[in-house]
């Protein structure tokens, strides 16, 4: 299938774009580099031999875009272009409805101009806020806690909403849960600008030396060993479940939702342990307060995704660790050059 990914040099995009590409997809990205690295997209090209071209584009730029979807006339976009911090999303609000919400619009328009009606949306298991039950299932009620989940639950809905509007739509909505790792090479993962909010991009900054200590935001939590519990997932499985859902599209009528997880709670301490077992050394960690709005557990049930897309977890936390040292020491400074000093 020939394939415009938006946001594909960011850390799912690009790790997407191999999976791709593998599988014998064309793809177009279309990238604005307000929170990525081109490089990125090189080292996609270094580990794959696909078709694969980008332009840089803001997703809000409607005239640009369309042009550029005209021109490629893709049978399907991967939507990941998008703002992602928690914190952040609470002081730049405008910003966040702004590329999240209008953004999509911009996208759907682009979309109907090209014939293009299958749509796979980059959403997150922030949509459901506090679970009311474990694991959370798709019919879980939807209810975010913070701007970022609230925008993310607007793009589901408007999504829904255009893809009923014609028979010949589609929209896959995927719930990711907490993306971690990189891939086997060591060549891409995640490299965040300034100081990472998330567990594991802080955690091997911590392993590297560039942060003095872990912070761990609680250890009060109603959980065995007191921390919080989440569902980690290797990212290459999560960039395949993309790859898988491209079939689904066959018999898709309107929009569907997805859990992408492994159904597997993690608890920070059992991260923080495994990580130090795999650098060989203990690691500097300090226990905080709680970190309000974050929640003691969550968890996917993801046995739809299982059923209903092929698609099935399969590398566990030594595996997310690993690749992620690989990644992190090898490329300590992400895709970018160490500060001049
Ligand atoms: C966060 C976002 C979520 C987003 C996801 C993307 C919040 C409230 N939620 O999820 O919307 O989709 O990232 O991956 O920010 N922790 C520490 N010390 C740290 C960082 C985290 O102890 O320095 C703990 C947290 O308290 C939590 C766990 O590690 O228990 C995971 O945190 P994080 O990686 O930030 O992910 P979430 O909060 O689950």
């Amino acid at each position: 299938m020939k394939v415009l990914v938006t946001g594909g040099a960011g850390y799912i995009g690009s790790h997407t774009l191999v999976e791709l590409l593998g599988q014998g997809h064309e793809a177009l990205v279309v990238d604005s580099f307000s929170n990525s690295s081109p490089a990125a997209l090189d080292r996609v090209r270094e580990l794959s031999n696909g078709w694969l071209e980008h332009e840089e584009c803001d997703i809000r730029d409607s005239t640009r875009l369309a042009q550029v979807a005209v021109r490629f006339r893709p049978d399907a976009v991967i939507h990941f272009a998008g703002l992602k911090s928690v914190g952040e999303s609470t002081r730049r609000a405008t910003d966040y409805y702004d590329v999240n919400v209008a953004g999509t619009v911009s996208l759907l328009r682009a979309m109907e101009a090209s014939g293009c009606g299958k749509i796979i949306f980059s959403s997150s298991a922030t949509v459901y806020g506090e679970p009311e039950y474990l694991p959370s299932d798709e019919a879980h009620r939807i209810g975010p806690t913070n701007v970022y989940g609230q925008t993310k639950a607007m793009a589901e809905q408007l999504l829904t909403d255009w893809a009923r509007a014609e028979p010949a739509r589609g929209a896959i909505l995927l719930r990711y849960f907490n993306p971690v790792g990189a891939h086997a090479s060591g060549r891409m993962g995640e490299d965040p600008r300034g100081v990472p909010e998330n567990l594991m991009p802080f955690l091997a900054q911590v392993a590297t030396g560039r942060r003095e200590a872990l912070r761990i935001w609680g250890d009060d939590y109603p959980t065995p060993d007191g921390t919080g519990i989440r569902d980690y997932i290797h990212v290459t499985d999560l960039a395949r479940a993309h790859v898988a859902a491209l079939a689904r599209f066959a018999t898709l009528e309107g929009a569907d939702a997805y859990n992408i997880g492994t159904g597997q709670g993690i608890s920070v301490r059992e991260m923080l342990q495994a990580f130090e077992r795999v650098v060989g050394r203990p690691l500097p960690h300090e226990i905080h307060p709680r970190r309000p709005g974050d929640v003691a557990e969550m968890r996917a049930d993801p046995a739809k995704a299982n059923r209903e897309l092929g698609w099935q977890a399969e590398y566990d936390v030594d595996d997310m660790v690993k690749s992620l040292w690989a990644w992190q020491s090898a490329n300590p400074w992400g895709y970018g050059a160490p500060p001049e000093s």
